[in-house]
């Protein structure tokens, strides 16, 4: 099955959710595809000053975002995946939904937050179940900092997964040379979208996104990239054949997996 996958990659304005949003659905309407990823926490930006700023900013499945998406799905006929603050009881979770033209498919809550993430949002408690799209086949949801737990990707992709939307908001130099082996050792494709720019709050926190978001292919080729501080949406075509876990006729990357020898 052959599909249309993109990034759309930008710099949101930290606290204005209609704007941020708005943008993306106007980029999102100009382009054809069959997968768009959003980057982490795209209608809010990223830098809260503490929880109470980001429960103030914090929306449920009704929320202007989510609303957004939804009616864009369901004119384009396709999935869009997304980072937001999602409401929670005490504390908000750092989250991603997925949308398709017949509402929403699935919402993940960030597993693994990132340094200062553990003091604005409650934990994640979404297992890594791969998500069935509906349309025949299965995609894995992600966010940023997950990327540097293997067992992330590959309980996704060991669930079947062969496309992994991966929303980010990286700040660390590794994960875009990384994904490299992450894809190879699980023949994954992934979609890494991600944000550019600098946010600073009234603490006197300062934080630089490093843009270039990719798509690569489940044998560790980079298919797409673009600059630091691109904007726009960007996409490519991709095969999902080339997700078979048989390497040659006597490995298969799954089956031949020792789980008698390893320690988890
Ligand atoms: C990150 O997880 N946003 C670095």
């Amino acid at each position: 099955m052959k599909l249309k996958v993109g990034f759309l990659q930008f710099k949101p304005e930290f606290g204005k959710i209609k704007e941020n949003t708005d943008f993306i659905v106007s980029e999102l309407k100009k382009h054809k595809f069959d997968i768009a990823v959003l980057p982490e926490l795209c209608s809010t930006g990223y830098l809260f000053e503490n929880t109470k700023q980001a429960n103030e900013l914090a929306e449920d499945e009704n929320g202007y975002f989510v609303k957004s998406l939804l009616s864009l799905a369901r004119e384009k006929n396709c999935l869009i995946a997304g980072g937001f603050c999602e409401k929670g009881k005490d504390k908000p979770f750092n989250s991603q939904v997925l949308v398709s033209e017949k509402g929403i498919v699935s919402i993940y809550r960030k597993a693994h937050l990132f340094y200062k993430e553990k003091e604005i949002f409650e934990r994640g408690d979404t297992p890594f179940n791969a998500v069935d799209t509906g349309k025949g086949y299965k995609v894995g949801l992600m966010i940023c900092f997950d990327w540097i737990f293997p067992e992330a990707m590959r309980s996704l992709a060991l669930d079947g997964a062969k496309v992994i939307l991966h929303s980010a908001n990286l700040v660390l130099p590794y994960c875009q040379r990384a994904m490299f082996a992450r894809s190879l050792e699980n023949r994954v494709f992934i979609i890494t979208a991600n944000r550019f720019g600098k946010e600073k709050n009234k603490k006197g926190e300062e934080i630089e996104f490093t843009g270039k978001s990719q798509i690569i292919s489940p044998n560790g080729e980079v298919v797409l990239t673009v600059g630091r501080e691109t904007t726009g949406l960007f996409s490519v075509e991709i095969d999902l054949k080339e997700t078979d876990k048989n390497l040659n006729p006597l490995n298969n990357l799954f089956s031949d997996r020792r789980t008698d020898l390893y320690k988890i």
